[in-house]
């Protein structure tokens, strides 16, 4: 049930999906998850001081579990229109759901190996235990009955899921068939594609900003001479926009530790490589090596070496294309590219202090 999502459906089924749900990522609804990560940073960095006060000899914190409650946070109410509070509360039942569907599992492994070699067995293994199945589609049941009966409509991305399903279970047309199962399994990846990534990039960027203070400070700076560009000294959606060394911090970040290491693709039909005399046949794997691309000394001076500067403005004309591709490109790039960006509004509060 978990697979029948958009990262996972193939063919008409997938541009089905996608195509249904590209409207629910526009720079409007970005505008309208900027209150939330607004109203979930303050929270964190109030929770943060709070920490630090109680602990006057200096706090020792791990920044990947702190980093992972606030993104729950943030998705769980981007996403599913849920207020969980994960800082305050870390024994929540969402949180043991949460860890399960993320813990790398013996499924994940066999289906890493299965997918190339026997993609007819693939099909037949799931990548979640039936429980955290049984819990997202009791889920999807719960929240669509009460929201189609209380008439309620959000501005959440599963109001998005919500209508999809309204409009299209039990279609006639088995690719355009939505129905619970379908919903239950987008709401699943949303939250894995959306939380551990964006969780996984800030805490390496965190952790590059400790180790480099001199480019802590520049980012530092930018943020706060923005802010005090404001009349009220608060910043909104629009200004993150003309950050540019934030820009050039996160996608140095981005190409040091891409969320992905290989991209995967399956052509459906004969392709000849276009400047070569090869021909790959119908139905042969493609395997992209993003961290190969990322690193490799042909396209970067110093690839080892954490240099936001390969990302200024007047930088920008050497990146070979395709050589950074942290999003993929082409039809199946991340659908959540933009709202990845939002990260950059937890930079600026963090920094804006
Ligand atoms: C740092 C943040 C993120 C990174 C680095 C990232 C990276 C990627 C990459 C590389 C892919 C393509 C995988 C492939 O080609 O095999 C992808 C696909 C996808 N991403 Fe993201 N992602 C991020 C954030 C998000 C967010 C915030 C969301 C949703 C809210 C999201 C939802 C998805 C979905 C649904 C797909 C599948 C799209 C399709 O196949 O049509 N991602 N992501």
């Amino acid at each position: 049930m978990i697979c029948n999502n958009l990262f996972f459906l193939k063919g008409q089924r997938w541009k089905f999906q996608r195509n249904k749900m590209s409207p629910a990522f526009t720079s409007g609804k970005q505008k309208a998850m900027y209150s939330i990560i607004d109203a979930c940073s303050k929270a964190f960095i109030k929770h943060l001081n709070k920490l630090s006060q109680d602990t006057p000899i200096g706090l020792e914190l791990d920044i990947k579990s702190t980093i992972e409650d606030l993104f729950t946070d943030i998705v769980c109410k981007c996403i599913l229109g849920l207020e969980m509070h994960s800082i305050e509360n870390p024994d929540r039942e969402y949180k043991r759901i949460q860890d399960a569907t993320l813990k790398p599992n013996w499924r994940l492994h066999v289906k890493q190996v299965t997918q190339f070699l026997m993609p007819y067995v693939d099909r037949k293994i799931r990548i979640a235990d039936k429980e955290i199945e049984d819990w997202f589609y009791g889920f999807a049941k719960k929240n669509v009955s009460f929201r189609n009966e209380k008439k309620i409509e959000r501005v959440d991305l599963l109001q998005t899921l919500i209508n999809i399903y309204n409009e299209n279970h039990n279609m006639d047309v088995n690719s355009e068939d939505f129905g619970l199962r379908q919903l239950a399994a987008n709401i699943f990846v949303f939250i894995v594609a959306g939380y551990e990534t964006s969780a996984l990039t800030t805490t390496f960027f965190l952790q590059k900003m400790a180790l480099y203070p001199d480019i802590q400070e520049r980012l530092r700076q930018e943020i706060l001479t923005v802010k005090r560009s404001k009349p009220n000294g608060q910043l909104e959606y629009e200004d993150y926009k003309g950050m540019t060394y934030l820009s050039m911090v996160l996608d140095e970040t981005l190409r040091m530790y891409p969320v992905l290491p290989i991209y995967v693709r399956r052509t459906i039909a004969a392709y000849p490589i276009p400047h070569s005399d090869v021909t790959l046949d119908a139905g042969t794997y493609v395997i992209t090596p993003v961290i190969a691309l990322h690193y490799s000394s042909k396209y970067w001076k110093n690839p080892n070496q954490f240099d936001p500067e390969r990302f200024a403005e007047h930088n920008k004309p050497n990146i070979v294309p395709g050589s950074f591709i942290p999003f993929n490109e082409g039809p199946r790039q991340c659908i959540g590219k933009f709202e990845s960006r939002l990260m950059k509004f937890v930079f600026t509060f963090y920094y804006s202090l």
